[in-house]
């Protein structure tokens, strides 16, 4: 009754920021995304389920999450629990080798892998969907961290059509996500409680109506490997998505004077001939998107502009995956 899975972070190119109305305890998305799975971003998760344990106890780094965080993990042991038609305590250790609550979707590798090591505690025996699904209902995002390479989310009205399926493999396109760190400070508000509001926003109606286009086009380009198209895409993307965050009532700033220091130097760079692209999550960190030819230029600039702190390149990755090298 034990169990490790290492899963991977994810950068979403088309993104899900809000929920259908009256679907969002199940997390259901207002609209389909698209996302790469990231080779150096990941969290590796033990669990095992014994009536030796008298409660569930969980080590985060090394450290008890906090309260809000270990009650999100408590209500997916339970989730597997039912699942699994079991009663036992869970002893949960998990390691992530990036600052989490940064923008650098922490949830999604982590409730990925809790998903799979819990199912394979449990013995549940869920097919690729079913763990996406699993996945989806702790934090929306972890359940494209499950299928390889890049994925999509798929747009549905259920929960059980609700899932991420691979669109390509990670060796379909060689392109590298260039993660820049200027600050491991903790966002104040969650993605949940951020796309809790978007609908205050005024743009968000609008925004939804151009989704399904933008979902096509993004697969389009990665089909064809148009990286001007796809970057062009991507980086308008998320200064959307960002600005129905920052329109919404209360208003959401997530970025720093950093961050878009950073977004101004990419763009600068392309007038240069060095073509790269931004896309940011919940959070100021930003990723730079380039082709593989680029990186060692990419890194270079990143390097020379005092306020990034850490760079962390990654290609694109496989999914969660059960590994045998336990935590404990
Ligand atoms: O899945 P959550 O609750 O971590 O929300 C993810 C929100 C974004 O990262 C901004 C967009 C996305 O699709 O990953």
């Amino acid at each position: 009754m034990k169990a490790t899975a290492v899963a991977p972070s994810n950068i979403a190119f088309i993104k899900y920021w809000g929920k259908k109305k009256g679907k969002e305890a199940e997390r259901l998305p207002a609209n389909g995304s698209i996302s790469m799975n990231l080779s150096n971003l990941a969290t590796t998760t033990t669990v095992a389920f014994s009536k030796k344990y008298k409660k569930d106890s969980i080590l985060w780094n090394g450290k008890k999450p906090r309260e809000r965080s270990f009650q999100r993990v408590i209500r997916h042991l339970d989730r597997i629990r039912e699942l699994g038609k079991i009663s036992e305590r869970a002893r949960v250790v998990s390691i992530n080798n990036f600052p989490h609550g940064t923008g650098l979707s922490s949830s999604a590798s982590g409730f990925a892998a809790l998903t799979v090591a819990g199912s394979g505690a449990a013995n549940l025996q869920l097919s690729q969907k079913g763990m996406s699904i699993l996945a989806r209902r702790a934090s929306g995002s972890a359940c494209r961290s499950i299928p390889s390479g890049f994925t999509e989310w798929l747009d549905a009205d259920s929960s059980d059509e609700s899932y991420a399926v691979s669109i390509f493999p990670p060796d379909h396109w060689n392109i590298i996500d260039i993660v820049a760190i200027t600050k491991k400070d903790e966002k104040e508000i969650s993605s949940t409680e951020g796309m809790s509001r978007a609908e205050t926003s005024p743009f968000f109606e609008q925004r939804l109506k151009k989704m399904n286009k933008k979902i096509t086009d993004c697969k389009k380009y990665i089909k064809a490997k148009n990286f001007t198209s796809f970057g062009n895409l991507i980086e308008q993307e998320a200064i959307e998505m960002h600005t129905v965050a920052l329109t919404s009532n209360p208003p959401l700033i997530y970025w720093y004077p950093e961050t878009v220091l950073v977004m101004k130097a990419v763009q600068q760079w392309r007038k240069d001939g060095l073509e790269s692209y931004f896309t940011i999550n919940t959070g100021h960190n930003l990723h730079i998107i380039t082709e593989a030819k680029n990186q060692s230029n990419v890194i270079k600039e990143l390097q020379e502009i005092k306020a990034v702190r850490e760079i962390i390149a990654n290609k694109p990755a496989l999914g969660a995956r059960i590994i045998e090298k336990h935590l404990f």
